[in-house]
């Protein structure tokens, strides 16, 4: 290679560059808590390595740990140099980064702290030269959101000099009710359009890639409807357990925890209609539409059509792993599910009889994050005797990992006679595009700074997935359950592959 030459990736954004964000602030309520030294600070440090933030941006974490500037920098390294993904650590470009984060111990109940914050945010405004945009992000216990809002209204901190916004993580309550509650309480200081509800799913690269393959394609979008469609798998299975957050599990369920927000998000990414534009309205109006659709089970149809599943102990691969009820801050007695399944309809002209079969679950077999369209068979196979027993047109999106689409379909098999056997046509991402792929909180971040809420979830969309789970959770709530029902490392519960049974259908095994 000529000296001076550079290889060029023909699929890398030109624009990247340009695609700075505003000069912001984003102050981190929850700054010593995991998600932000596992999620945000990578994130927004990779978003300083790709060089898309304006040199005033700043970053203040708040939380009740006494800690300097300094202290906060350096424990923020660590995470950034151990939690960074498929990215070497810079620390040039950190240095540079680091001067813009700042720390502030702070008691969220505190009136005091929110005018020490408002004070503190001025000074770094005034020293960094910047506009005044405030990301407020909320890492805390979901029960401190109230009180947060409240806080930054009475310090005069919801309205400002530039722009406000409200980014807020999951769970948006436990049930209905008290999502609606939570909705006044923040609504009371923020309006709708200021508030980022953040649903990691949506962020997923593969995730949006659903919308690219279904409507920026001709050839797909025929063939997706009840004509054509058999029916739908979504599975999210994860092998870890609940790693160190037993108590906050024991109260959320796993139907709570990934089905009333990530899975359904997904479902009504694969079952929305086309959008006429790409803008956080039109998005979001026809996911709200098909969350709307779901045909909502009666509770005698909860026995046959949802499936609770606890974990037990079990030997793997040589390793005692324990059960769900031995794990700390678990409840011996346990009720709670860390599998959950459902069938779901979507009452629509599009979906009409074609079922949707959700499941995820901790402690399977593997982690694996996929959505099966199983198409239906062909009418009439004219090969004698050759008609393959498990009809093979399905098709395959991968959402984590080994990120990618396959079509798996009927072909002949070489040699004499019409022999058919099962082949696949794959697409691999990593192999495709020799790009890193952004994580969901790069890109979530970048959109909430740039004011584009179209991957955030609405709360008309919250209330109609708690709709949904709601009735689920009424009837689990009053039942007998056996737990555990199923071993650390197995598939699921058995009466999962009942619910599929019944409709002549059966789990794939990704
Ligand atoms: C979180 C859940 O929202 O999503 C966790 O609270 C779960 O329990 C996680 O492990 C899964 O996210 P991902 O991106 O690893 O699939």
């Amino acid at each position: 290679m000529a000296a001076g030459t550079q290889l060029t990736n023909p699929f890398e954004d030109p624009l990247r560059y340009e695609r700075r964000v505003p000069e912001a602030t984003v102050v981190i309520f929850g700054a010593n808590g995991d998600l932000t030294r596992r999620k945000l600070m990578p994130a927004l440090y990779r978003l300083a390595l790709e060089r898309r933030l304006s040199a005033g941006f700043a970053v203040l974490g708040i939380s009740r740990t006494p800690m300097t500037d300094e202290q906060f920098r350096e424990k923020m390294r660590q995470s950034v140099e151990r939690f960074l993904e498929n990215s070497p650590f810079d620390a040039q470009v950190w240095d540079g980064f680091a001067k813009g984060l700042f720390y502030l111990p702070g008691d969220v109940h505190d009136p005091a702290a929110y005018q020490r914050l408002s004070q503190r945010l001025e000074a770094i405004e005034q020293a960094r030269n910047m506009a005044g945009n405030v990301l407020f992000y909320l890492s805390t216990q979901p029960s401190q959101y109230a009180t947060v809002a409240q806080g930054l209204s009475q310090a005069g901190l919801a309205n400002g000099r530039g722009w406000r916004r409200l980014v807020v993580e999951k769970p948006f309550g436990h049930d209905g009710a008290s999502a609606r509650e939570l909705d006044r309480s923040l609504h009371a200081v923020f309006a709708e359009p200021e508030i980022y509800r953040i649903d990691h799913y949506l962020g997923k690269e593969t995730v949006q890639n659903i919308l690219a393959f279904r409507f920026g394609n001709g050839i797909f979008e025929p063939l997706w409807n009840r004509r054509y469609v058999n029916h739908v798998q979504i599975t999210a299975a994860e092998s870890i357990g609940v790693e160190g957050r037993g108590a906050f599990y024991q109260e959320t369920g796993a139907l709570r925890d990934m089905i009333q927000n990530h899975l359904l998000q997904v479902l009504a990414t694969v079952g929305m209609e086309p959008s006429a534009t790409y803008d956080a309205q039109a998005v979001r109006d026809e996911r709200a539409k098909l969350l709307r659709c779901i045909r909502i089970l009666k509770p005698e149809e909860v026995e046959q059509d949802a499936v609770a599943g606890q974990y037990g102990p079990a030997r793997i691969g040589g390793t005692e792993v324990p059960g769900f009820r031995q794990e700390p801050g678990v409840d011996p007695a346990s009720r709670t599910d860390t599998y959950a399944a459902a069938t779901f309809f979507i009452e629509n002209w599009r979906w009409a009889g074609v079922p949707f079969y959700i499941r995820t679950g901790k402690r399977l077999p593997k982690r694996v994050t996929e959505i099966a369209i199983r198409f239906q068979p062909a009418p009439h196979v004219p090969f004698e005797g050759q008609a393959p027993e498990a009809p093979p047109d399905l098709l395959v999106l991968r959402i984590q990992p080994d990120e990618g689409i396959s079509l798996k379909f009927a072909s002949k098999q070489p040699g004499p006679g019409m022999r058919l056997r099962p082949v696949s046509m794959d697409f691999n991402y990593g192999t495709s595009f020799g790009e890193r792929t952004p994580s969901a909180y790069e890109t979530l971040l970048l959109d909430a700074i740039q004011g584009d809420a179209t991957l955030y979830t609405r709360q008309d969309m919250v209330e109609a997935s708690w709709r949904v789970v709601q009735p689920i959770l009424e009837v689990w709530e009053n039942r007998k359950f056996d737990f555990p029902n199923y071993p650390a490392g197995a598939w699921g519960p058995e009466a999962a592959d009942r619910m599929l049974a019944r409709r002549g259908h059966e789990w794939r095994r990704p």
